[in-house]
């Protein structure tokens, strides 16, 4: 059996998961991943037929031609105007997919650089949070007439999004008039046309006219990130939207085998699976070495607790499944999480991710050479350094026992970043199926909302 599977930009090596590797108490068998490669195939077949039927709309988004050819002539409209700011209003999938599509493909410290370092697009500021004291930054640093929000909410109920738009219209509406909030505000949500699914955010785009985009019926906020969620806002940023989708196009390729160690999705989803249910790894740990994928970790980290986290079955069996993802960032957490990792309790999986090539390479200067015992990292550069503490961090888990699973992408770009994201995505509806839950649903985050609402009520009078 060999332990790798390739696919397109990304490559999966599963060795550090199995049981040669970390013991039979910790690592699946041969038998096991047999096992399980069975129900894969035949979970493959109904998560096929969810798709055909469009139940689940996720996985054709970028098919969508139309929409992204509006997103892009949209953009070079707005993006026409200059604008120095691009605030986004939502949270949970209406936030996390833009903030990790434009950490690993924006310019690092992108908001600290001149307009010219930015190549003239916009700062931008996700407000995925209520905190007044930060809302209120965002408001002095924003200048209304020099920005453009994205209001971004599939149910257009979110009190915390709804909120955050009757702040920003407001002050719109003092300092533009009216007349010019078409300029400053785009929408976000359900479609307008569909009389089953109105959003509390029509009347708004009705009232001033507003550019708006749809979010299909049949995607889920936390798998909206290749729908204009995260395509408008990533082509305001300049990210190329095509070289996403021909990634989503190529993932999606990679993702038809019904045979697990063929498809990264599946084996992703499997080794996971498994790692729960026989082998008590109740955590799953994502963990890149590049800080541009922090925030895929991140968007992992909803993706995986929000579908997966479940108190009844399919068949409404209480099951309380789910494992609870953690996000690191190597090298920085392996002087903050490793020792608990390698020495704490062996309930978690750790995956790690890694890319071939780095864009820039940083030389460490041959200094101090009166201090031999720098020796190892003169005329190094910073590339090797990042790649030997990974190598050897990951030796190090495996030595202690502790399942590792590594995903290496040939490099950080549009198409291997949607790989990526994409895989992930395919992972968390196969997943689904094993678990036997319903990925597609939160219904422990409605009965919160409701409750906040009733509370507010309250505490307004
Ligand atoms: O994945 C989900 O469905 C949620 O995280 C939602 O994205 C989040 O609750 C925000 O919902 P909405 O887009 O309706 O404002």
């Amino acid at each position: 059996m060999t332990a790798r599977c390739d696919a397109g930009a990304l490559s999966i090596n599963y060795v550090g998961v199995t049981a040669k590797s970390v013991g039979h108490v910790h690592g699946i068998t041969p038998d096991e991943f047999s096992e399980i490669a069975e129900r894969v195939a035949q979970e493959h077949t109904a998560l096929v037929t969810q798709r055909t039927q469009g139940v689940v709309g996720f996985y054709d988004l970028y098919k969508d031609e139309a929409t992204i050819a509006r997103i892009e002539e949209t953009a070079q409209r707005f993006l026409a105007r200059g604008y120095e700011n691009l605030v986004v209003l939502g949270i949970g999938g209406s936030a996390l997919g833009i903030r990790a599509l434009h950490t690993a493909l924006g310019v690092p410290y992108h908001n600290w650089r001149t307009r010219a370092g930015r190549k003239g697009y916009p700062r931008l500021f996700v407000m995925d949070n209520i905190d007044p004291e930060t809302f209120a930054a965002m408001l002095r640093l924003c200048d209304p007439k020099r920005t453009l929000y994205t209001v971004i909410s599939k149910s257009g109920e979110t009190a915390e999004t709804m909120a955050q738009t009757l702040i920003v219209l407001d002050g719109l509406l003092k300092k533009i008039g009216g007349e010019g909030v078409r300029e400053h505000l785009v929408v976000i949500t359900s479609p307008l046309d569909d009389p089953e699914r109105r959003s509390l955010l029509h009347p708004l785009v009705n009232e001033y006219g507003l550019t708006a985009f749809s979010i299909p019926p049949n995607v889920g906020g936390r798998f909206s990130v290749f729908s204009p969620v995260g395509l408008f806002p990533s082509a305001m940023l300049g990210l190329n939207v095509r070289a996403l989708m021909e990634g989503c196009a190529v993932m999606d390729a990679a993702t038809q085998s019904p045979h697990l160690q063929q498809n990264p999705a599946y084996l992703f989803a499997a080794v996971h699976y498994l790692m729960d249910a026989r082998k008590q790894k109740r955590i799953a740990v994502m963990m890149p070495y590049r800080d541009g994928l922090i925030d895929v970790a991140d968007w992992f980290r909803q993706l995986w607790a929000e579908s997966l986290g479940k108190r009844y079955s399919v068949t409404g069996h209480e099951v309380f499944v789910g494992q609870t993802p953690v996000k690191a960032l190597g090298v920085t957490d392996q002087h903050s999480q490793i020792q608990l990792y390698r020495e704490g309790p062996n309930d978690k999986v750790i995956t790690v991710i890694d890319t071939k090539r780095t864009g820039k390479r940083l030389r460490i200067p041959n200094l101090l050479e009166n201090i031999p015992e720098l020796e190892y990292l003169r005329g190094g550069t910073l590339n090797h350094l990042l790649h030997a503490e990974m190598v050897g961090t990951v030796q190090a888990l495996l030595q202690s026992q502790r399942p590792v699973l590594q995903i290496t992408l040939d490099a950080v770009h549009e198409s291997s970043v949607a790989q990526l994201l994409y895989m992930l995505e395919v992972a968390t509806a196969m997943a689904g199926r094993l678990y036997r839950i319903n990925a597609f649903d939160q219904p422990g985050v409605e009965e919160g909302k409701r409750l906040a609402r009733e509370l507010m009520l309250k505490l307004r009078r």
